[in-house]
């Protein structure tokens, strides 16, 4: 079983990628066969900065390796160091409807949020579709925002194969309920395009008043709040501290007594802890970065060996070989 995901570097990581993405990812390593990399093709579709795309990829890189990626269990590379990738997206391209890329709720939801579509935006799940075709991936743990956009990787392979051959591996979406969908500081789903988010690796001060700003309602401490479990730091604390904790914060907030302010204090110290050890050793990581892109560097032969194997059995299908 192949497990594979990717994600862009188009800003500095938060705790929707390592809850939605990230740690179930990292969790597959313990069965191998994992495969994961850093989308710099598909980030280019919202930012042209050459500068800052390989500054942030050398971020994600070390985001991953530092909350647990083990280069040695898993291959990690940059998307664009196959490019064979944009080939057979060309390929899948070419059998993809008009219609099933006109109803991307992510192609629709930025269009309707203003962004004039270039080509790429609309093409952006055929690229998709040829990195989870290209490597015969069984699984592709994702949150809930690209379920959409791996269906339409099944749609395009299932038809690939019906007109060409059996080729393609048809994969499945593994998205994970209990944090499918993290919400961001102001209650909508957390990403990187609403500036909503809590960072990874980011600076304690501004972590801090991040979490201390958050928008609570004016209801008074002592009043009881039957509604507890909707409450956004709570909902938050549940993603960093044990269980029975969280359970006790929650019952307190319910029964009436306890602030909104020490709550979010809790919630920060738990948040700041939850990710001491990978603070420590990204920091490491950082001052090797000959070490980081060997690792990339190792993880693109060895993508390329495999891939190249599953390109070939496509052109061959297609009678391009
Ligand atoms: P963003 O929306 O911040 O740009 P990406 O689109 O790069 O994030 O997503 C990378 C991965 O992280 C994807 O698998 C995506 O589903 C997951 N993800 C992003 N935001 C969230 C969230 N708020 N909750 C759960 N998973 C998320
Ligand atoms: N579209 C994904 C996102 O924005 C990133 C991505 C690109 C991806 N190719 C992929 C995820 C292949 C999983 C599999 O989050």
């Amino acid at each position: 079983m192949r497990t594979l995901t990717g994600i862009q570097p188009s800003g500095q990581l938060h705790i929707g990628n390592y809850f939605g993405a990230m740690r179930p990812a990292i969790d597959a390593q313990a069965a191998g066969d994992c495969f994961y990399f850093i989308a710099d093709y598909h980030s280019m579709t919202s930012l042209t900065d050459a500068g800052q795309r390989r500054a942030n990829t050398r971020d994600v890189a070390l985001d991953w390796l530092a909350c647990g990626l083990d280069p040695k269990k898993c291959v990690l590379w940059r998307q664009s160091d196959v490019p064979g990738v944009t080939e057979l997206s060309w390929i899948l391209g070419t059998l993809t409807p008009m219609g099933l890329l006109e109803r991307a709720h992510s192609y629709k939801d930025k269009v309707a949020k203003g962004i004039s579509p270039n080509f790429g935006l609309f093409a952006y799940p055929v690229l998709m579709a040829a990195d989870i075709l290209m490597f015969d991936t069984h699984l592709v743990p994702v949150g809930r925002d690209q379920k959409q956009h791996v269906e339409m990787t099944r749609d395009i392979a299932i038809k690939f194969n019906q007109l060409y051959g059996e080729t393609f591996i048809v994969p499945e979406p593994r998205i994970r309920d209990d944090v499918a969908a993290v919400p961001g500081l102001d209650g909508q789903k957390m990403s990187k395009s609403y500036g909503n988010t809590l960072e990874i690796f980011g600076e304690e001060k501004a972590l801090r008043k991040k979490v201390m700003g958050l928008v609570m309602d004016s209801r008074t401490p002592q009043e009881p709040k039957p509604d507890a479990e909707k409450n956004l730091a709570i909902q938050l604390l549940k993603l960093f501290a044990p269980a029975d904790v969280a359970a006790d914060f929650e019952n307190r907030l319910r029964a009436g007594g306890l602030g909104y302010g020490d709550l979010k204090k809790a919630l920060f110290e738990h948040y700041w802890n939850y990710f001491a050890a990978a603070r420590a050793r990204r920091a490491e990581l950082a001052a090797n970065p000959d070490y980081v892109e060997q690792v990339l560097r190792d993880g693109a032969q060895r993508a390329h060996a495999v891939g190249d194997a599953v390109l070939q059995r496509a052109r061959q299908a297609c009678g391009l070989a």
